[in-house]
């Protein structure tokens, strides 16, 4: 509970010292190229964008401007890589290579957790907890299977697709750029990976890293560009699958795009999770998982539990222990230790944020944001609840990517169950009970790719993860997301 004491704590009374993490070891050029074929190369048309860091406004880098000409080089290096050395390879010795690279991150995780959180704003403890040693997670797990796919898929034979064209976003560079990368190379096939246009650092670092592990040179390419690299990608007659994480929008134009084609396609898109809190759960522990869910990492978090249905005998006290954490929240410098929300991602994604507070309180709903103050410079967002909305609240149904909580009350399981299901998404969900019998009650009825229970945005190599309805198509992680990397075919 906020009392007078604590809350001085947090006004600067005594709040705690700063505690940046030093960016001395970190070593950003100027200006990258574009990693086609091992090496980085000049863009054809030799043009370069800024990518800023959002937490100062500051530029971090001048990355290339990949052209149609730059991908389709990108793609027949992919192409030749995957006839020539890495579609043939021994399962076992693919394997070695993604050992070499998992370890290759590992030792250098305070690097990536640092360039991380400048490039993209995340808070450091995020990126140095969760990002990194999840990218590296990923890339062990799938090295074990590069020579067990034969017990994967009992009976058949799985052979790689080709060309795999990726696109990931900015809110988790480097781990999407491993979701994507490790399982293609463990099944055999070659990669060329757009990272999205504010956050490319860790990808090209990644590509640093994949030099250093003596990968073959074209096995992975990695090209920079915004939108229209992205289509360039998708558009490319010789790329076999297309795996794309991002909003629902792009995802329909790719579905649209590839349609008829041969093209194998994995889309990750929004989500507009419900965290459902009942009477009976441990209500401090519920409150943790709701401030977790939504406004760590700003909210940007495809899965994140941007909405809260709580049940109603109990709703004024998760609210009134919700107001009182959120005032405790530090709202920052991403590279601070003590950091809880950092830096929204760019200036676009602030304001779109803004814009749905205005429609929040047009629509009637009652706006509470923590008192914190922000930092003048950069793009910051005071983690915010409405509550007194409704389902058809613009808030209550649309994705705003931002640390921003809709609040709604109800008082039976079933009423729970039509309005977390009641939004376009099905990405995940979350309860809180008490009772294992609700646990399983209500997870049967969820429409959702995961659920968590008295948990919440718990993340493992082995557990797969995608969406119903809007929320996107295929699965990626554990065993499942092999089958997106494969031709079956008869022993
Ligand atoms: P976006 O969908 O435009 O960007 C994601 C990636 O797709 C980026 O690499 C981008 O360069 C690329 N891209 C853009 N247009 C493309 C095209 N026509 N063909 C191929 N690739 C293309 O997302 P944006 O604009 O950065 O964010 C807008 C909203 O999307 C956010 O506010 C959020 O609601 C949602 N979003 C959801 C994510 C998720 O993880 N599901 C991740 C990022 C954004
Ligand atoms: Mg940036």
């Amino acid at each position: 509970m906020a009392t007078p004491e604590n809350k001085l704590a947090f006004d600067g009374g005594w709040g705690y010292d700063p505690a940046p993490e030093s960016t001395d070891h970190i070593n950003i050029k100027n200006r990258y190229g574009l990693f086609i074929n091992g090496d980085f190369v000049k863009p054809e048309k030799g043009k370069y964008f800024d990518t800023v860091n959002p937490a100062t406004e500051e530029r971090t880098s001048r990355v290339a401007d990949a052209s149609q000409a730059d991908v389709d080089k990108a793609v027949k290096a992919a192409r030749e890589a995957y006839r020539t050395t890495w579609g043939r390879m021994k399962p076992a010795e693919r394997g070695k290579y993604m050992y070499r690279i998992a370890r290759i991150m590992q030792e250098r995780a305070r690097e990536f957790s640092v360039i991380e959180s400048l490039d993209g704003g995340k808070p450091i403890r995020e990126s140095r907890d969760v990002d990194v040693p999840l990218a590296a997670a990923h890339f062990f797990y799938y090295a074990g299977w590069a020579d067990k796919l034969e017990y994967a898929f009992p009976g058949r034979t799985a052979r790689p697709l080709g060309v795999a064209g990726q696109i990931i976003p900015w809110n988790f560079p480097l781990l999407m750029a491993a979701w994507k990368i490790a399982p293609a190379l463990a099944c055999g096939n070659t990669v060329v990976l757009k990272p999205a246009e504010t956050t490319p650092l860790t990808a090209l670092k990644l590509a640093e890293v994949i030099a250093d592990a003596g990968l073959p040179p074209g096995v992975v390419n990695i090209v920079t560009g915004a939108g229209a690299t992205g289509a360039a990608i998708v558009e490319h007659p010789d790329v076999d699958k297309i795996a794309f994480t991002g909003s629902t929008n792009v995802g329909r134009l790719i579905q649209k795009t590839i349609a008829g084609t041969n093209k194998k396609y994995t889309l990750e898109l929004g989500g507009k999770a419900a965290n459902i809190i009942f009477a009976d759960a441990a209500i401090d522990q519920a409150v943790e998982g709701i401030v977790n869910g939504i406004f760590f990492n700003q909210g940007h978090v495809c899965c994140a539990g941007s909405r809260l249905l709580v049940q109603e005998s109990v709703a004024d006290e998760v609210i009134a222990k919700l107001k009182d954490r959120m005032e405790t929240l530090i709202v920052g410098n991403p590279l601070d230790k003590n950091t809880d929300i950092g830096a929204i991602n760019s200036s676009m994604q602030l304001e779109k944020i803004q814009s749905y507070l205005k429609i929040g309180k047009a629509e009637g709903g009652e706006m509470h944001q923590s008192s914190c103050r922000v930092p003048r410079k950069g793009y910051f967002c005071r983690p915010t609840i409405f509550t007194g909305v409704s389902q058809s609240s613009r808030v209550v149904q649309e994705e705003i990517f931002g640390p921003v909580l809709a609040i709604q009350t109800f008082r039976r399981y079933d009423e729970a169950l039509v309005k977390a299901n009641n939004t376009p998404y099905g990405l995940s969900g979350g309860i809180w009970t008490d009772k294992g019998s609700k646990i399983f009650k209500m997870t049967q009825g969820m429409r959702a790719g995961v659920v968590w229970a008295n948990t919440f945005n718990k993340f493992d190599p082995t557990s797969p993860f995608g969406g119903y309805k809007e929320s996107g198509v295929g699965r990626e992680g554990g065993l499942h997301g092999l089958d997106a990397y494969v031709k079956l075919g008869a022993k």
